[in-house]
């Protein structure tokens, strides 16, 4: 009887030094190295299917309005070529741009420098992250060279 009384506080005072231990080395740990060139981490994007469905990617390329405001080789049109855009930004970061451009110009420096070059700001096209993206970025991905 003595015993147990003694014994519960003992197991509560143990389980929350590990609770607590467990807390603190979780503040400690290095915070997962962010590269700037994949965007603002705050712009949450969901992680990007691979997809091979160039053609696919061309389709809604114009059926998204892209094709109104980029050319894919053959210079600027109201925004930037996308010839080799690829080659010169993460994929996360063209993930970033394609869903929330309008909060990429606000906070990623690299699409401000793009709005001060074409002096418009790309609106959002309401392309489905799961559905459209990764055939969007297959067809980019065809015109990297
Ligand atoms: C109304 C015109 C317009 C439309 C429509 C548009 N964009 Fe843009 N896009 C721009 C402009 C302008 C920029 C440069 C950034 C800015 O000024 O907002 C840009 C930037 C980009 C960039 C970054 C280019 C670079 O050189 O880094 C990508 C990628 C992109 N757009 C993809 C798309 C895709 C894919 C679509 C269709 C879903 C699309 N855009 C629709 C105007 C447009």
């Amino acid at each position: 009887m003595m015993h147990s009384t003694r014994i519960v506080p003992f197991v509560l005072a143990v389980t929350l030094a590990l609770v607590g231990c467990g807390k603190k080395s979780e503040g400690t740990q290095a915070p997962a190295a962010l590269d700037p060139a994949d965007g603002p981490a705050d712009i949450v994007i969901p992680e990007i299917a691979a997809s091979t469905d160039i053609e696919a990617g061309q389709k809604l390329f114009a059926s998204k309005g892209c094709s109104a405001c980029h050319k894919v080789g053959g210079g600027k049109l109201v925004g930037p070529d996308l010839q080799g855009v690829t080659a010169r930004r993460k994929p996360k970061w063209i993930a970033r741009m394609i869903l929330h451009p309008d909060q990429m110009i606000q906070k990623d420096e690299t699409a401000r420098g793009l709005l001060k070059v074409h002096m418009t700001a790309m609106p959002v096209q309401n392309v489905d992250a799961a559905a459209e993206l990764p055939a969007l970025f297959a067809f980019l991905k065809s015109h990297e060279q």
